[in-house]
């Protein structure tokens, strides 16, 4: 048994021509492992082949080359259980307008086979957020509501991965904080993987233990949110003395600079540590009244891959 949530290798998918566009190479030969339990960020620009990927996995899109393991099971000798392993929230708001958020519960958890008593409808309910607007119509229900009833969808068969494409975009602060609160629950107290896809990097940095970007159906990296974030190497650290003072000599690899009553001190944190610098400012005899440090963060990290491919 693998310790994979996911394993694709070779995957590509090109789209056949139609009257108005030609054929698209929209997967080139991905392979990537995403670990099981992980929160796993699919990062890229727009037409990267994000929602490719991911609704080949959940089996919406037929591929035209490659393999894809969902929970030890080959997607095409195994249909059932590896479809059974899944659920995705689609970045499409597709949804039938006479079904209320129960019936829609009910519906999709028949399409899996989930028998009566072992459906969890209610709770789903409580989850999303919809208990209130259980029983009225999807058509009365908001934007944002409508995208929490396909988070539902996406859990009636208790799947072991989930996978959300685009789950906040357009989505007010309290709710995303709502859903973000929920999916990091789900993966903390049942263990679940969760795969998603965003082009909020805060939320991507925020949320993703591994993170992979891919651009032109390429994957360009893979790696920790961490080690991703540590290739922007240069880090500064924001010092305000006790008493405001002139930037003291520094050992080689940082570079120190006065800023008003700050200090600011730039080095490689792949060179030197923040307590070479505390050292050198102690040496100094600089009393830190308060300290704060800049970080990298993921758009920057993602900018440099993507911007020049
Ligand atoms: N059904 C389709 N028929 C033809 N081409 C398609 C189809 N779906 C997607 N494509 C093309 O495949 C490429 C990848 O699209 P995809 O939707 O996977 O990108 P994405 O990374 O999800 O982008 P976004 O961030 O905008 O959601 C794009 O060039 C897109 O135009
Ligand atoms: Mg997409």
């Amino acid at each position: 048994m693998t310790k994979d949530a996911i394993t694709i290798t070779g995957l590509k998918k090109t789209y056949a021509p139609s009257a108005k566009s030609p054929a698209k190479d929209a997967l080139k030969g991905v392979d990537l492992t995403i670990p099981r339990g992980s929160i796993f960020g699919l990062l890229g620009p727009n037409g990267a082949g994000k929602s490719t990927m991911i609704n080949i996995m959940a089996g919406l899109v037929i591929k035209s080359a490659g393999n894809v393991n969902i929970w030890g099971f080959d997607q095409d000798k195994n249909p059932r259980q590896s479809r059974a392993a899944i659920g995705v929230m689609p970045q499409e708001l597709v949804l039938d307008p006479f079904f209320t958020p129960r019936g829609a519960l009910d519906v999709q958890a028949g399409l899996y086979g989930v028998p009566k008593r072992q459906r969890k409808t209610d709770e789903i309910l409580e989850l999303i957020g919809l208990t209130d607007k259980a029983d009225a119509y999807a058509r009365s229900l908001s934007g944002g509501m409508r995208r929490r009833l396909l988070l539902g969808k996406a859990l009636v068969h208790s799947p072991q991965i989930l996978v959300l494409d685009e789950p906040t975009a357009g989505v007010d602060i309290e709710l995303r904080n709502m859903l973000w609160r929920n999916v990091r629950r789900l993966n903390e107290e049942r263990g679940m993987t969760i795969i998603l896809t965003t082009h909020y990097l805060e939320e991507a940095q925020e949320m993703c233990d591994e993170i992979a970007i891919i651009n032109h159906g390429e994957l360009i990296t893979r790696d920790t949110t961490a080690n991703l974030l540590g290739r922007v190497s240069a880090k500064t650290m924001i010092i305000t003395p006790t008493t405001p003072t002139d930037a003291p000599p520094m050992p080689a690899g940082i570079t120190a600079e006065r800023r008003g009553d700050r200090l600011a001190l730039t080095y490689d944190q792949t060179q030197v540590t923040a307590e070479t610098a505390l050292d050198a400012l102690r040496a100094a005899n600089i009393h830190i009244k308060d300290l704060r440090t800049e970080e990298a963060d993921l758009e920057e990290v993602f900018l440099a891959l993507t911007s020049s491919a």
